[in-house]
């Protein structure tokens, strides 16, 4: 069945969402670069990367239900950080809009009786989850390292082998 207009609008909108998180997390990639912590810049091109992959999921689900993908501009991301901790807390920022938006999806899934919808969203509900906990585990994380470059070192390295 056909997608409501409303509802292909707000995926279509969640699109350009998407694609600014994998933007932003792009910027946050390139700012850690410019630091010595390689370890934090692989972790954020990785999860560039995955935010390219949900802007897909999107795209595809769009229009398999009959609607029109119209893409948008995007904004400059940001580029300069005064700390790692500052980063991080950026990208989670990031994540809990994207829940926010997904929520609002969601709600209008229901309203509109739209069951396809409502179990496409069931995935990115889970990995909302997933991402703010790894934004905040990061976080935590770091509050403990404080000041200490060893430890965030240990860290930063960490990071880098995230899959
Ligand atoms: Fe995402
Ligand atoms: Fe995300």
């Amino acid at each position: 069945m056909k997608i409501s207009s409303t509802l292909g609008k707000m995926i279509n909108e969640q699109i350009n969402h998407e694609l600014q998180s994998h933007y932003e997390y792009l910027a946050l990639a390139a700012w850690f670069e410019t630091t010595p912590y390689s370890g934090f810049a692989s972790w954020m091109k990785k999860q560039s990367a995955e935010e390219q992959e949900h802007a897909m999921k999107f795209f595809k689900y769009l229009n398999d239900r009959g609607g029109a993908v119209v893409l948008n501009a995007l904004a400059k991301p940001k580029t300069k950080y005064k700390s790692v901790v500052e980063a991080f807390k950026y990208a989670l920022a990031q994540e809990q809009k994207i829940t926010k938006l997904i929520h609002k999806i969601y709600a209008q899934a229901e309203k509109g009786s739209d069951y396809e919808t409502r179990h496409f969203l069931s995935w990115f509900l889970q990995e909302q989850v997933e991402e703010e906990k790894s934004a905040l585990d990061m976080i935590e994380r770091l509050d403990l390292v404080g000041d200490s470059p060893h430890a965030l070192l240990r860290l930063d390295a960490t990071a880098g082998t995230r899959q």
